[in-house]
């Protein structure tokens, strides 16, 4: 007797998606990336060649890349603002019709998965011929960007399969974070004055994502909201890039409309779409809810279902219709739990679908051409 063996089936690791297979290894590919680089204890942030001083006159940051990985630069440039040092997310592919000036303070950061995106690349060329301090934070180690930037920063998530990104926009997301940490450590002489908080979330991140994944309920959302008109993302700040990223997913996988919206944007607009046929799905990261659930709470008066995506006990669960667990945690963390919970709800929804979910129509894992 034999056994047919499918090095495709096998390589699945038992799930029936590499999308599900890598959204689970999101605890793993979280502790690779922190390995060796966070101590809670002094605390501290070691990247490998990046000793202190490294950034030292670097004032002012610009992150370029596309798709998930825009979503990765979007949230990192929101934190290093946060710790003052100024930063814009640019898409690599406007980079070269609106890219702000460069000068001697100027680090473009290139933020590519796969470190073969040609436009991400373009950008990148572009920041060296201008002059720029140039950096990668990347997957890929010998990809194009990390032998073309001036300096490679390695995520360590491991390959990633499906065409959907999921855990390399986790991966990345936290690199960012502690390079932002780095780089405002060199301009200003001392560490963030909430570091030691961070970095502690951060070494309890891989479990509590093991534990989320044990629980979500995402799969009864996506069937709860199956059909739906439209599908829409709101948050602010780091939740505004959760709510862009939430919406891409949801697009690439379920072929289903989705759009990612700032949350106070609603009303200058989008609201014109909302209807009981458009859940509305609320990332809350602990800054200024408040607002966000006033938003929230706009769309549903106009008959809206909302879904909250927030810890146990948050004031936007009475609110909201139906509610996405995610456990409390330092704010510049608490996006990347709620996005593991958006990631699950496009992967079940599109599952529902019966939807090529690893290699989606029309889309590449890796774009070469402008
Ligand atoms: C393609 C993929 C996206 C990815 C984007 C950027 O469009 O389909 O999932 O986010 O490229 O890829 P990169 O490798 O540069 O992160």
């Amino acid at each position: 007797e034999t056994i047919d063996w499918d090095p495709e089936q096998a390589g699945k690791g038992g799930y029936d998606h590499f999308m599900l297979k890598e959204i689970h290894e999101q605890p793993t590919a979280l502790a690779q990336a922190i390995e060796g680089r966070v101590d809670s204890e002094t605390p501290a942030i070691r990247l490998e060649d990046f000793r202190n001083g490294t950034f030292d006159g670097v004032e002012n940051v610009q992150l370029v890349a596309c798709g998930t990985s825009y979503h990765a630069a979007l949230y990192g440039s929101l934190a290093l603002n946060r710790a003052g040092v100024r930063a814009t997310a640019l898409l690599a592919n406007e980079y070269s019709a609106s890219s702000p000036p460069i000068d001697d303070g100027t680090l473009v950061i290139a933020v590519t998965q796969s470190g073969e995106t040609a436009d991400t690349l373009n950008a990148l060329r572009r920041a060296n011929a201008d002059g720029a301090r140039t950096l990668t934070v990347t997957n890929v180690v010998g990809s194009t960007a990390a032998r073309t930037a001036d300096d490679a920063l390695f995520i360590r998530a491991g390959p990633e399969i499906g065409v959907a990104a999921t855990k390399t926009f986790s991966s990345q997301v936290v690199m960012l974070l502690l390079l932002a940490q780095r780089i405002t450590d060199d301009a200003r002489g001392e560490p963030a004055a909430d570091l030691d908080a961070l970095l502690s979330e951060l070494r309890r991140m891989p479990d509590r994502l093991d534990a989320l994944l044990s629980w979500s309920d995402a799969e009864a959302i996506a069937r709860r909201y199956d059909g739906s008109q439209s599908y829409f993302f709101i948050g602010r700040g780091l939740g505004f890039s959760v709510a862009l990223e939430g919406a891409l997913k949801f697009k690439e996988i379920t072929y289903g409309h989705a759009e990612g919206f700032a949350s106070g944007e609603l009303k200058h607009g989008p609201l014109a779409l909302v209807t009981p046929e458009t859940p509305v799905f609320a990332v809350f990261t602990g800054r200024e809810d408040e607002k966000t659930l006033k938003n929230a709470e706009e769309a549903q008066t106009r008959g809206a279902p909302i879904v909250a995506v927030c810890p146990d006990g948050h004031r936007a669960v009475d609110v909201a219709d139906a509610h996405l667990e995610i456990p409390e945690t330092h704010p510049a963390l608490a996006g990347l739990f709620a996005n593991v919970q958006l990631q699950l709800v496009s992967y079940h929804a599109a599952s529902l679908l019966d939807r090529p979910i690893d290699k989606p129509r029309n889309l590449a894992k890796s774009v070469t051409v402008e």
